[in-house]
């Protein structure tokens, strides 16, 4: 059996969350692989709204298995209230929810530490989500991490260990905080954290192929924020493409199936670093508001502008991408003119590639310029329904991108999507 993945293809917030949800019914496991609760997922469905950050969002349906990978980073502390908020709201997971004993622990001193380096970066800082992501991660390459497995025993000596190193770390760095809270919930939150299946991931992902089930792996962040693809230095800490499938679960990279790659019909990001297409004008502000563009982590205004067909076929081309998903195609619903950037002028330059290094200043978007549809789309229920602009619009994306655009996103809810060809 194969396993397909589902992965963001520009700065994150494509909206994967709602997508893996209705995805899901079609498989019996899904899995994250790689990065913690930097990411946020939010679902809409039922007149409720929930926020993910380290749990799969395969969550809300039935008796499916949903794994968290050795790729995943784990803060115990969020994840006990995420799992509790949702115990709370109706959605028992003790069952459902399997974690790999390879994920890596994300300490409280690994939070101080992202504050502590990002203070230090002054204005060059990445604008992280706080999390500990980038400390975590380090850590784990430089073989001094803690592991989820080793919760189970001696942990007390380990975790003593690595806090130590990291207080003489922000000492050297004269970096003032106070854990105490902090690490008072996180040791309870190990406690709560045992009470789960903690699991051989990669065994148990693989006996399930075997036996002929169904996987579905579920990137977070996107494609443009990847630690060796994305706009380096300003990205995120994890494999985010493709292949953080194959290391943050232990799937042979033959088992790959479909590589679903989603996208906004425009484009933002959270945080600092180079955005070739980001408006600055009424227009950016128009696609904010429309789109409700604040972060689900931190409630920062998302940056916002035109879709940019550069990154996206690079995206495309190191994810291997087979279907694209097209979301939040509504808040485009009321624009006279819509555009598309299909190439970059650095230097007076005209350039159709994704370059080695893209500074914000002397990158000038090239745009195709498109008639908009002008229609309020939220309530279609067929493509037969689409208008004659919208339908030209997704034509000269698919051409462009050579790659055929299967679902797309009409509004937040679970029932406004849209499935293209039957196959
Ligand atoms: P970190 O992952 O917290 O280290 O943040 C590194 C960069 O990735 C920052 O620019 C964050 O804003 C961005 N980032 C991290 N996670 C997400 C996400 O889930 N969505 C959007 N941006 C993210
Ligand atoms: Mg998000």
């Amino acid at each position: 059996m194969k396993v397909d993945v589902l992965l963001g293809l520009q700065w994150g917030d494509e909206g994967k969350g709602k997508v893996v949800d209705v995805l899901t019914p079609n498989y019996d496991v899904v899995a994250r692989f790689q990065g913690g609760p930097n990411a946020g997922h939010t679902l809409e469905f039922e007149g409720q709204k929930y926020v993910l950050r380290s749990i799969p969002s395969g969550i809300f349906q039935g008796d499916k298995v949903n794994i968290i990978g050795n790729g995943v980073v784990l803060d115990p502390s969020l994840f006990k209230a995420e799992a509790e908020a949702l115990e709370m709201s109706g959605h028992p997971l003790k069952e459902r929810l399997h974690i790999s004993k390879k994920a890596h622990l994300i300490l409280p001193t690994h939070r101080i530490l992202d504050a502590a380096y990002e203070a230090a970066k002054g204005k060059s800082k990445v604008g992280t989500t706080g999390k500990g992501i980038g400390p975590t991660y380090t850590d784990k390459v430089s073989r001094n991490g803690l592991r989820v497995g080793d919760i189970l025993h001696n942990f007390e000596e380990k975790y003593a260990a690595a806090k130590a190193r990291h207080e003489d770390i922000l000492k050297s760095m004269n970096y003032e905080y106070d854990i105490t809270e902090l690490e008072k919930q996180w040791l309870e939150a190990i406690e709560y954290l045992k009470e789960f299946h903690l699991v051989d991931s990669e065994h148990e992902i693989n006996n399930l192929l075997k036996e002929g089930k169904t996987v579905l792996c579920e990137g977070a962040q996107g494609t443009m924020l990847d630690v060796d693809f994305g706009s380096y230095p300003f990205v995120t800490s994890s494999n985010t493409i493709c292949a953080g499938a194959c290391t943050g679960l232990g799937i042979g990279p033959n088992k790959i199936g479909e590589v679903y790659g989603i996208m906004k019909a425009y484009c933002t990001r959270v945080g600092a670093g180079p955005f070739p297409t980001e408006l600055f004008d009424e227009t950016g502000k128009k696609i904010r508001d429309l789109g409700h563009e604040y972060g689900a982590v931190t409630g920062r205004e998302r940056r916002c502008g035109w879709i940019d067909l550069v990154a996206l076929k690079y995206a495309i081309m190191v994810n291997g991408v087979t279907k694209l998903i097209m979301m939040k195609s509504d808040v485009l619903d009321d624009f006279e003119t819509i555009k598309a950037c299909v190439g970059y002028k650095i230097g007076g330059q005209e350039i159709d590639y994704f370059p080695f290094d893209i500074k914000e200043d002397d990158i000038e978007p090239v745009y195709v310029e498109m008639p908009g549809w002008k229609t309020d789309m939220t309530k279609f229920t067929s493509e037969n329904e689409f208008p004659e602009e919208f339908n030209a619009y997704i034509d000269f994306l698919e051409t462009q991108l050579e790659t055929p655009i299967k679902i797309i996103s009409i509004g937040p809810d679970r029932d406004q999507t849209i499935v293209r060809y039957t196959e």
